[in-house]
C-alpha cells in the first residue's frame, strides 16, 4: 500500500532544499478522518474464495499495491512504452490553469490520491490565480496520506489538507460535504479497472454528491491502435511482468500461500470486442497451490489464466455515453494531437 520511504525521503529532501535551518519547517501536525465504507466490500480472503477458487480465475486489481507494487507502478509509469501518465501530466499542465481559472473551486476532493503528483499542477495554477481552495485526499493508503500531506504543505504553505482515509470502491455516501464549491478529481484512468456498468455506477455516486456549482475532473485513456495499447502493458524492461506477479506474492505474505512466481507467465492482450486491456497470469505447468491461511486450495492446469486487470480504453463517444448516462454534462474536453489520452471537466446534468 505504501510508498513510505520514498516519500519520506523526498519529503526529507525538500526540507533541505528549502530551509537549511529545519526549524523554521517544524511540520504541522496532519491526520486523516476515517471515512467508513457505505457498502460491504470483501477482503482479501472473501475476494480469494469468490473469484480465484473456482474458474473463470480472477483477482481485483487493487491487490497489486503493496509497497513493492507500488514502487514497480511507479517505475512503470516511467517506462517509454507506459503513455498515459506522461500524457495526463501534459495535458494537466497545460490546462490547469485554463480549468481552474473557469471555475470557483472552495475544496478539491480525490478520489485514489496516491502521493498526488499530478494534482501539484492544479495546486500550482490555484497559486498563480490566486485561488486557496482546501485540498481532500481520499485514499486506502494512510500512512502515505500523511507523508503527502506533510510534503505538499512544506511546497504550498497556503494549502490546507484534510486527508481522508478509506476505500472509494466502498462507496462515497460518507464521504464529508463541506460548504462551497467542490472539484472531484478523479485522474490516471483508474476508472479503466471498472467494467462500463460499475464505471457508470461510481459517477452516478460521484454525481449524487455533487450540488450546483460542483465540478469533476476525469482523466480517461482512450481507444488507439492495438499494437501501442499492448506495448503499455508488455514493456520491453519487464518490469509490468513483474508488477503482475507481484501480486501472487502478496498472495503468499497475506494468506501464507506457495505461489511460485516462476510457475506463472504475465500475458497482456487488447481484447478488441470488450475495448479493454485484460491482464492474465498463465499457468506454465499443472500445478496445486495451497492457501494455509484459510485452508484452501487452487488446482491449475497449464495454460490455465488468472485474470488479474482489466484496464479498459474509451472512444470519444465512449466517454459522451460514460458521462450522460451517469447524469453529468461535459463542460470542457481536452486531448493531445495524437487523441492519446482525454481529460474531460465535467458539472451535474
Ligand atoms: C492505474 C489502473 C490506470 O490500467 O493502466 C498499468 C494500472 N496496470 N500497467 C492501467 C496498470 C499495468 C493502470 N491504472
Amino acid at each position: 500500500m505504501i510508498l513510505h520511504d520514498l516519500v519520506h525521503d523526498l519529503a526529507g529532501d525538500l526540507v533541505q532544499d528549502v530551509a537549511p535551518d529545519k526549524k523554521l519547517f517544524k511540520k504541522k501536525s496532519v491526520s486523516a478522518i476515517k471515512v467508513t465504507a457505505a457498502n460491504k466490500v470483501p477482503d482479501l480472503f472473501g475476494d480469494i474464495k469468490q473469484n480465484l477458487l473456482q474458474a473463470p480465475y480472477s483477482l481485483p486489481p487493487k491487490y497489486f499495491y503493496d509497497h513493492r507494487g507500488s514502487l514497480l507502478f511507479d517505475q512503470i509509469c516511467n517506462t517509454p512504452e507506459y503513455y498515459p501518465t506522461r500524457t495526463e501530466s501534459k495535458l494537466l499542465s497545460r490546462y490547469c490553469q485554463h480549468i481552474i481559472d473557469s471555475l470557483k473551486v472552495h475544496h478539491i476532493i480525490e478520489l485514489g490520491s496516491g502521493t498526488s503528483r499530478k494534482t501539484r499542477h492544479l495546486f500550482d495554477a490555484c497559486q498563480m490565480l490566486d485561488q486557496y481552495p482546501q485540498y481532500w485526499p481520499f485514499d486506502v493508503c494512510e500512512p502515505m496520506l500523511i507523508e503527502t500531506a506533510q510534503k505538499l504543505m512544506l511546497q504550498y504553505d497556503w494549502l490546507n489538507i484534510q486527508p481522508l482515509e478509506g476505500d472509494y470502491s466502498a462507496g462515497l455516501a460518507h464521504l464529508p460535504k463541506p460548504d462551497g464549491h467542490s472539484l472531484y478529481v478523479f485522474l490516471g484512468s483508474s476508472i479503466g479497472n471498472f467494467s462500463e456498468a460499475e464505471a457508470i455506477d461510481f459517477l452516478k455516486e460521484v454525481r449524487r454528491h455533487m450540488t450546483t456549482g460542483d465540478t469533476m475532473l476525469l482523466g480517461i485513456d482512450r481507444l488507439k491502435d492495438k499494437k501501442v495499447l499492448e506495448a503499455a502493458y508488455n514493456d520491453k524492461q519487464g518490469i509490468t511482468a513483474d508488477f503482475n506477479l507481484n501480486v501472487l506474492s502478496v498472495l503468499n505474505n497475506e494468506t501464507d500461500a506457495n505461489f511460485k512466481l516462476d510457475q506463472f507467465s504475465h500475458q497482456a492482450i487488447f481484447n478488441e470486442d470488450e475495448s479493454q486491456i485484460e491482464m492474465y497470469l498463465r499457468s506454465l505447468t499443472d500445478q496445486t497451490i495451497h492457501f494455509s491461511a484459510i485452508d484452501e486450495e487452487l488446482n491449475l492446469r497449464e495454460g490455465e489464466k488468472i485474470l488479474t486487470e482489466i484496464s479498459r480504453k474509451y472512444s470519444l463517444s465512449g466517454i459522451d455515453n460514460l458521462l450522460g448516462q451517469a447524469g453529468l454534462e461535459v463542460m470542457d474536453h481536452f486531448e493531445p494531437s495524437n487523441q492519446y489520452f482525454s481529460l474531460v471537466l465535467a458539472k451535474c446534468g
